[in-house]
């Protein structure tokens, strides 16, 4: 268990595309539960790999009051029609945007033992989803703002962080 340093824009490692896991081992197993770590030490409700210097395609999301999450090799099968909503970034500390994002959301990825399994989402678990795995992709929130280049400062205390 441990808490990991996390990288922040313009890190160049938040620009990179991770690369699929090839076996989920007990190294990969620690990666996750270090994420999970960092991922609630600094008040986010998802974190993918790429955040914590590792380019390899994991996700961890939990949103309150639901079970933790947690994604290896995830991709979205199916995207369902388009929203507006207000977004932040734990690698974009201060800032949140409106971004656009997709009202249902269709993941399949492998769990943490390696079990691939299929998730169907909406609101926020939805919203996640698409934001970590854009992370695995190299792709920011700040790339889906409604008004590019408009991002609006946030005071620690309201941030809501993906
Ligand atoms: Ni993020």
């Amino acid at each position: 268990m441990a808490v990991l340093s996390l990288k922040y824009l313009p890190d160049p490692i938040l620009r990179k595309k991770a690369r699929p896991v090839a076996k989920v081992d007990q190294v990969i197993g620690t990666l996750i539960n270090d994420m999970f770590d960092t991922m609630r030490e600094a008040g986010g409700v998802g974190l993918a790999a790429n955040q914590v210097g590792e380019l390899l395609r994991i996700a961890v999301i939990e949103i309150p009051e639901e079970p933790p999450l947690v994604l290896v090799n995830p991709e979205v099968t199916r995207r369902v029609g388009r929203r507006e909503v207000e977004e932040g970034c734990l690698s974009v500390p201060g800032y949140s945007g409106i971004v656009n994002r997709s009202i249902k959301t269709k993941v399949k990825a492998l769990d943490a033992d390696g079990v691939p399994f299929r998730i169907t989402a909406e609101g926020l678990l939805s919203q996640a989803l698409e934001h970590e795995i854009d992370h695995l992709n190299g792709v920011l929130f700040i790339d889906h703002l409604v008004e590019p280049g408009e991002l609006i400062p946030v005071s620690a205390s309201e941030e809501m962080e993906d």
